[in-house]
């Protein structure tokens, strides 16, 4: 299938042109003004802007978690991505106790086989070193293109590693080529808060947040900094929401250390008062690290104009409310942790960053395309328009207006954490390798045209894959 993209305006992270796209054999093969070819398909994207398909970094999808499974699956999961721009994730596999990383990442794949709409990758969340996966197993993954590990420093009893067992796998992680990510919250520190508000009758939604301080951020941020330097491993602090998480990692970064962060959508716009909402309304802003005070929300809106933080992601770990945050409704601690998100992340960065002047339109290309590509293994196949790059894009027109409502959006969740915002700004056509997905409000394409993506290493590039033996 070949595709004429006409006259829209090319923005990637380093550009801002108009010009023709053209795509052949699932790549970009040529981007040029005024280009005189034949294609089977043409695309009028004049005074639409033509951006590289979006890339999340973190996602949770069919994934069991405090007590039930996240309502998204692969499926509905990537609906939802692919109508928000968003056309390739990396997702979390999650070891569980005294299993292989093998047998873990087999069970992962398994539940997304045939459901894939969009390309993707996979994290793995390390959990147990001891029982389960090997030193030698989790350094032998990075050559079947996992090449990130996770380690929880928060959810004590469930997910929550010591220290050696962060420490072993950064050690690991500085010989094997993958990045290690943390969840960067005091777990210790958090079990005694929690047990004592409980202990006190304090069962409210409003106690998730207030038993999660900043400090327990920041201090688990620090400590993850230095470990990870002592071990000469690089590391990335997923969902960053504080200036006291914020610090150590700029701190960090001016020094030349091998450490990023990443901030999510939600933590710019949802805040103490959400979560503090009556009549068990709060559950559903009930997310770790949780929602802080609103003098975060400018705080963090500078650290990604900066790159103190270099990423935005949406830590998509989506539940009910009826039905599964309800499970908490005499206990904040059994709340499900996670809110939805995969849709819109474009909608509301493009709203607010760059329509707001926070940030500009390549830097909100490089935030939400190209450096999680570039992090994460996947560029320049990922995250960018180039010749012979994967033509995953978007046709976004910027005039477009839209009201975020669960009542609309694509994912299986009964709320939306950005109920009722409008914006002016949305995909109106999205490609997956030249392959039409998204067109007219409608799915065209169907589940299975997705694919699993062996990511590179860290610091290396993903080349594209060549079709014909000629290329
Ligand atoms: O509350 C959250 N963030 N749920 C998903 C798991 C995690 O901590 O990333
Ligand atoms: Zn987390
Ligand atoms: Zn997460």
């Amino acid at each position: 299938m070949s595709v004429l993209i006409k006259g829209g305006r090319v923005v990637t992270a380093a550009d801002d042109y108009v010009a023709d796209v053209f795509v052949e054999d699932e790549r970009f093969s040529l981007v040029g003004e005024s280009l005189d070819v034949e294609a089977e398909r043409v695309i009028d994207a004049s005074g639409r802007y033509v951006l590289p398909g979006c890339v999340d970094p973190h996602t949770h999808l069919d994934m069991p978690f405090g007590g039930t499974v996240t309502i998204d699956d692969v499926e509905s999961g990537q609906t939802s991505a692919a109508f928000g721009g968003t056309t390739c994730h990396v997702d979390f596999v999650i070891q569980g106790r005294g299993q292989s990383f093998a047998d873990a990442l087999d069970a992962w794949k398994a539940k997304a086989d045939g459901k894939q709409v969009i390309d993707m990758g996979y994290h793995m969340a390390v959990t147990d070193l001891e029982e389960g996966g090997t030193l030698e197993e989790l350094a032998s993954l990075p050559e079947q293109g996992v090449t990130s590990y996770k380690l929880f420093m928060a959810y004590k009893g469930v997910l929550m590693v010591d220290d050696e067992t962060l420490y072993r796998a950064m050690e690991v992680a500085s010989q094997s080529g993958a990045l290690v990510m943390v969840h960067a919250e005091n777990g210790d520190v958090i079990d005694v808060l929690v047990k004592e508000a409980l202990a006190a009758g304090k069962t409210e939604p409003i106690y998730h947040a207030l038993t999660r301080p900043p400090e327990a951020e920041g201090e688990a941020t620090n400590r993850a900094i230095q470990l990870a330097h002592l071990a000469g491993a690089p590391l990335y602090v997923v969902h960053v929401t504080c200036r006291e998480a914020v610090e150590p990692i700029a701190r960090a970064r001016d020094m030349g250390w091998n450490v990023w962060g990443e901030t999510c959508t939600q933590y710019f716009f949802n805040s103490l008062d959400d979560i503090a909402k009556p009549n068990f309304e709060g559950a559903k802003y009930v997310y770790s690290p949780p929602v802080r005070d609103e003098s975060n929300w400018e705080y963090l809106w500078n650290a990604v104009r900066t790159d103190a933080l270099s990423a935005i992601s949406t830590d998509h770990c989506a539940f009910l409310w009826d039905g599964q945050k309800t499970l908490g409704r005499d206990d904040f601690s059994k709340i499900p942790n996670g809110g939805p998100g995969l849709e819109n992340r474009l909608h509301m960065i493009h709203e607010f960053g760059v329509r707001a002047g926070r940030i500009t339109l390549n830097r909100m290309v490089e935030l939400l395309a190209t450096n999680p590509a570039k992090l994460f293994g996947l560029y320049p196949r990922k995250g960018t328009i180039a010749v012979g790059a994967d033509a995953d894009l978007v046709v976004f027109d910027p005039e477009r207006r839209h009201t975020i409502s669960a009542a609309t959006h694509h994912s299986r969740s009964d709320y939306n954490l950005f109920e009722g915002t409008e914006v002016t700004g949305s995909p109106e056509v999205v490609l997956l390798r030249g392959q039409v997905l998204v067109e007219n409000g409608e799915l065209v394409a169907q589940p299975g045209i997705g694919q699993f993506v062996k990511r590179a290493k860290f610091g290396e590039e993903l080349k594209p894959e060549r079709t014909s033996a000629a290329a």
